[in-house]
Order: structure tokens, then sequence, then C-alpha cells
């Protein structure tokens, strides 16, 4: 693996105030990283001897486990905080708990939160690098990034492409970071939910609103379909599931009315039948599969960018 220069900032903590040289140059280090994961010994030097911490307080199967594979990729040392069985059970802070991280020699803080902006906090707080894994509604980085270098990988250049993203607008951290990264490679965003689903600054952000798929969908080259956040939603912000899928959901008879080279993404966890039909989610538009394994090839271009290179920041 050649040596490349780094990103300009210490953190990746979202996309909205990310360079658009940042950006192209995370997404051209990811096709590097994803020749790394087809090798027969899928594991390059790079990260020998760094120390990098996986710190969740909220659940993730795809975000963590990821991670994880693309720091050993890169032979990095890897640990997981389990939040139950942890301090912060005792009350100990996020920068109480940090700190701690630090001082036995971590180079990286990988976290996800429920609250926006807890990542920045602890950026400014430590001296290694932090990457948002997502944080309440805010941003979620790395998904975005491998939502785009999916994109860019079936279609190219994404200038003038139109993107639908559909579903839960209003408590998307997906959502904000694909508007942000987007809109930096030029794309036509377009968001579509119920009234309720959709932030009062959403237009702002630099995409067009529908409350409708028809007549969106027709001419789109990509639809990335959100999940129900229930876990963030106040009840009765749409009459019913049944209703959400008849109006919102993506389905094979819907698709018939698309490009004939539509893609449809998902950043899952799915619920299946609501935001996808079965058959959607298991036919040949979808790329879901495709997304998991391209954010490996994204979190090792970032985790490299990040750390190769620097000395621990304790020395
Ligand atoms: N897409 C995503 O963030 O999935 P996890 O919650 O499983 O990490």
């Amino acid at each position: 693996m050649n040596k490349v220069k780094g990103l300009k900032t210490k953190d990746l903590l979202g996309l909205r105030h990310i360079s658009e040289d940042d950006l192209n140059l995370i997404l051209d280090t990811a096709v590097s990283m994803k020749e790394v994961m087809h090798r027969p010994i899928r594991k390059v030097p790079v990260l020998l001897g760094k120390n990098i911490v996986t710190l969740f307080y909220e659940p993730s199967t795809r975000t963590r486990t990821s991670f994880d594979v693309a720091a050993k990729n890169l032979s990095a040392n890897t640990t997981n905080i389990a939040l139950a069985q942890s301090s912060v059970q005792k009350g100990e802070t996020l920068i109480d708990t940090a700190k701690n991280l630090e001082v036995m020699g971590y180079d990286g803080v990988i976290m996800r939160h429920n609250l926006s902006g807890a990542p920045h906090l602890l950026a400014q707080n430590i001296k290694g690098a932090v990457i948002n894994a997502g944080d309440g509604s805010n941003e979620h980085p790395t998904q975005a990034l491998l939502d785009i270098f999916t994109m860019k990988e079936k279609k190219g250049e994404l200038k003038n492409k139109k993107v639908v993203i559909v579903g839960d607008i209003a408590h998307s951290r997906v959502a904000r970071s694909n508007i942000w990264g987007l809109n930096k490679l030029g794309a036509k965003v377009v968001v579509v939910a119920p009234p309720t689903l959709i932030p009062k600054d959403a237009q702002k952000m630099g995409c067009e609103v529908s409350y409708k798929l028809e007549g969106v969908i027709e001419d789109a080259d990509f639809i990335n379909v959100l999940r129900l956040q229930k876990e963030r939603q106040a009840d009765g912000l749409f009459p019913s599931i049944e209703e959400y899928h008849k109006l919102y959901g993506i389905t094979s008879e819907r698709l018939k009315k698309c490009k004939p080279d539509i893609l449809v993404l998902h950043p899952g966890p799915v619920n299946r039948g609501v935001e996808l039909s079965s058959e959607v989610m298991d036919g040949p538009y979808q790329v879901i599969l495709e997304q998991v394994t391209n954010g490996v090839a994204v979190r090792m271009a970032v985790l490299f960018l990040l750390l190769s290179g620097k000395k621990h920041r304790n020395q």
C-alpha cells in the first residue's frame, strides 16, 4: 500500500464540514482498500502497533463489527468496550472514560452515542482521533461514505445524479450525512417522507422535499431507504405501519415505474415489509449487502488516513 497524505483533520466527526478534497481522498483510498479485501491474505501492516477502541453507547451490528474488521485488516489492535460491563454503569463520564483509555495508549476512539454532538465534545478533550459512528440524529459519516462509495462504484461520478432519500428524515443521522456528502459531489437530492418526519430546515440543507414518492422516483438514479427509528420517535407521527408501507414502502410495483437501472440502498437494519417489501429486499435492484462490504473498505480508508504515520498522541 502506497503512503498517501492524511486527512486535514484530527477526527472524522461528520460530512457537513469536511472539505471536498478530504471527501474524495477517503473515497479514492477506499478503492485501494477494497482491493486489499480481495487478496488471499486480507491484511496490510500500515497500522501495526496502533490501538483502537470502539465505544458504543447504542446498539450496532454493522458499524462496530466493520470498524473492527477494518482495523484488523490494517494490523491494528482493537478493543470493544461493552458498556453494560464498564464503569459507565457506575456513573463515569464520557470524557473521563476516554481520558483513561487514552493514557493506556489508545490512538483512536470510534464512538456511537445517543446524544448529538457527543463525539465533538470528546474530540475537544482527547489528543487521539475520534471517529463518529453515529451521534443522535446528527451525523453518521462513515455510513454516508459507504453509501456514496457504493453509488459511485455502480454508476460513476455523482454530479447531476438524482438520489431520493425516503423515510424518517427527521430522526436520521444517515440522511443528514448523505445530504451533506452528496451535495459536495454535485448530486441532486430529494427527501421523501410524511410531513411529520421531515425536519423544518430540510431545504436549507440543500435538498428538495416531497411528501410522496410518485412524481419523484421515476427519474431517480438511486433510492436510499431509511429505517423507521421507533426508538427516536414520539408516538403518532404517522397513522400506522401498514399505511406507511402503502404510501412510502419500496415495492416491486413502485420499482416498475422507475428507470430500468434504478438501485435501492438501505443502511440496515431493515424492517422487512415496512420500508422495503421482502421481494425488493431479496431482489435484483438492491445493493444492501454490497454496501456492508464497502463499509469495511471505507472504514479501512478512514482509519488509515487518520492514524497512519502519526505518532502516539501522548508522545
Ligand atoms: N447502518 C448501521 O449503522 O447499522 P448498525 O446500527 O448495525 O451499526
